[in-house]
């Protein structure tokens, strides 16, 4: 074969073939094939696009290029969870509780962001003494016994999709339905989950900022798990305005345990009952998604999701005592507030100005070598729809350092819009597909 004619059969519109695309992405992943034949690839790709049966066998090719994880020593119906990503998105430390507290085995793998905040995996981090890598025997025994174990995903799932996303970030080929469907799909398979829920962003913070873009991401996504054999269901969710109103690492963490407290902003509050109660239903323990979410709720506010998480942070190397005192989490030496100049009514607060501006205080990462500042990020303290005076505190800015902390403080200021009428509101929750 040759990656010559690969690039010019799709660069001409042609579909590629299974074998085509296995050895592309084998040679690719083995450092056979250089660079600038791959990024050609990919840039034809994201012109020419791919069709359903080529953009699953590239999953199917990206999943088995590394190790694939066995849950099967796991008793019950594994599911997984997984966002395409937003601003203040800290849903699974929330719904991972939730399901975990209904019965739903949680053996979940996370990544660490790239961009305005970290992933999963580096929010956990900000818990003192939290460790993220379990040896695989001690990542079953625990899902076993405590019901629920967090990790980050290990060097050897997906090399494939690893080495071709990090060249699509430099390369202006993030942003093609069929690439990022393939990559997210290839790890959640890999990952030995028996269902999945996805969470599709829709709006300036996420990748897909229409909703018929998110639309087509979802239906893809769902049609490659269902090919797969599991069982997935995917939501289309708001991400016009950050999600919640802590938008950094141990400042979601804060967020995420209010939020398991019955306190926490109304947006997350509702989108985790809602996930957790797919993820309840997918993992057989509810007759509906509906009954799911009931089932959600009632662990919420009586107080065994808190309890779950409590576990998860213990049986971890963490101190649970941060459920208790949020003040234990890593806090930012300078802050600075942001006021209204109007009065008037919160009209946006866009997302993804909001997510650089958390980026630049030092919350994100702007390649995978940097390091995440844990305790910086950005709180709102005013959401769309809010009505504000003139001199009102719209958010708060954490950092360790002035000057990121001013650049992120004017960078942050233009997010919010403040109009004379009071906007109606985006819709949360805008599709569900594959149920
Ligand atoms: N997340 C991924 O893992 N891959 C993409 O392509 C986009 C988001």
């Amino acid at each position: 074969m040759n990656m010559n004619d690969i690039i010019v059969k799709k660069r001409d519109g042609g579909k590629l073939s299974e074998a085509e695309i296995k050895w592309f992405v084998s040679g690719y992943a083995a450092g056979e094939i250089p660079d600038y034949q791959a990024s050609a690839l990919l840039m034809a790709i994201y012109f020419q696009k791919m069709d359903k049966a080529e953009t699953f066998m590239l999953t199917d090719a990206m999943r088995y290029s590394g190790d694939t994880v066995d849950l099967s020593g796991i008793e019950g119906i594994k599911v997984d969870k997984h966002s395409t990503g937003g601003v203040g998105d800290k849903t699974t430390l929330v719904c991972a509780p939730l399901a975990a507290a209904c019965g739903v085995p949680i053996a979940k793998m996370s990544g660490r962001g790239l961009g305005f905040t970290g992933g999963t995996v580096d929010k956990l981090e900000s818990i003192p003494g939290f460790r993220t890598t379990l040896e695989p025997a001690a990542f079953l025994q625990q899902v076993n016994e405590a019901g629920i174990a967090v990790i980050g995903q290990t060097a050897h799932i997906t090399p494939a999709d690893k080495k071709i996303y990090a060249l699509r970030d430099v390369t202006g080929t993030v942003e093609n339905l069929s690439l990022i469907a393939s990559s997210i799909m290839s790890k959640k398979l890999a990952a030995g989950s028996d269902a999945i829920v996805l969470d599709v962003k829709c709006g300036s913070g996420a990748f897909m900022e229409q909703q018929k873009e998110a639309e087509e991401l979802a239906a893809r996504m769902c049609e490659i798990g269902q090919a797969a054999g599991k069982k997935t269901v995917a939501v289309v969710t708001d991400m016009s305005q950050p999600l919640g109103c802590a938008v950094g690492n141990s400042l979601e963490v804060k967020e995420a345990i209010e939020t398991l407290k019955g306190c926490g902003p109304s947006d997350i509050t509702t989108l985790s009952l809602k996930l957790a109660g797919l993820m309840i239903y997918l993992g057989g323990k509810a007759k509906s998604a509906a009954e799911g979410e009931q089932m959600a709720e009632q662990a919420l506010y009586n107080g065994a999701a808190l309890e779950k998480l409590r576990t998860l942070i213990a049986r971890q190397g963490g101190d649970p005592a941060v459920t208790e005192d949020t003040a234990l989490l890593p806090q930012a030496a300078f802050s600075q507030e942001i006021t209204a100049l109007e009065t008037g009514f919160v009209t946006a607060i866009d997302a993804r100005t909001i997510g650089l501006a958390s980026q630049h205080t030092g919350a994100g990462r702007a390649s995978k070598e940097d390091e995440v500042d844990l305790s910086a990020g950005i709180v709102l303290q005013r959401k769309v729809g809010d009505k504000v005076e003139k001199g009102d505190v719209l958010m708060r800015i954490y950092a360790n350092d002035q000057t990121k902390l001013s650049a992120a403080s004017r960078e942050a200021e233009a997010a919010f819009v403040i109009g004379t009428q009071k906007p109606q509101q985006n819709v949360l929750m805008k599709e569900i597909l594959g149920l």
